[in-house]
């Protein structure tokens, strides 16, 4: 039986993503700025965020599917879902739930940076910088959170739980998370569901 224990409340976050929205307007005072949220994940963040943001702000979404190759953390990254318009000479944010080990986000940048925008940068609602395996560098973060396998507020344990308004720890995920690589919600998050 898995329980859930909270990490950070829903005031919490709310009162996060009120500052980076703040922060964003000053980075970026005209707009439009091009918010490229990654489905499923960051769709709770990416509509708080935008509505955090006195900027003009565009939405956008890609899919993407990673695959775990066993019990390693080194997946492969693909494409599901792409932009729907040119993002060329605009300023573009990547828009994530959590940076774990930069997998994703690395092959992410290495493709909108092809779309020759004016700006690229990240911002994402947690960072776990313990398991970090390829450098990101990220712009805008949330929160910094402990090696802990969390769900709530669009993050998911095999498509469960996304819609807690807290982000939580899943204890019997965590409970056997000495060796995190070989843990089931890392395999199940990286195993080819979609984000
Ligand atoms: P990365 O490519 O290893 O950085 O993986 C990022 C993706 O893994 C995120 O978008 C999540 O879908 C998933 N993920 C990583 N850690 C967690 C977690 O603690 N809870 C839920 N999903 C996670
Ligand atoms: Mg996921």
């Amino acid at each position: 039986m898995s329980s859930l224990e909270v990490l950070l409340s829903s005031d919490r976050i709310q009162a996060r993503i009120r500052e980076l929205g703040a922060q964003i307007d000053s980075d970026y005072p005209q707009g439009p700025v091009y918010l490229v949220g990654i489905l499923k994940g960051a769709c709770f963040f990416l509509s708080d965020l935008a509505r955090a943001m006195n900027t003009p702000a565009r939405l956008e979404f890609v899919g993407i599917s990673s695959y775990g190759k066993g019990k390693s953390t080194s997946g492969e990254v693909r494409l599901t879902k792409d932009l729907d318009v040119s993002v060329e000479g605009q300023d573009v944010i990547v828009v994530e739930d959590i940076v774990d080990s930069g997998v994703t986000l690395s092959y992410l940048m290495q493709v909108f940076q092809q779309r020759r925008p004016k700006s690229l940068r990240i911002a994402t609602l947690l960072d776990k910088p313990e398991r970090r395996q390829r450098p990101v560098h990220v712009d805008y973060v949330g929160f910094k959170i402990p090696d802990e396998f969390v769900v709530g507020f669009g993050l998911d344990y095999a498509e469960d739980y996304r819609n807690l308004k807290d982000i939580c720890i899943l204890a019997a995920a965590s409970a056997s998370s000495e060796n995190r690589g070989a843990t089931e919600p890392v395999a199940a998050a990286q195993g080819g569901s979609p984000d």
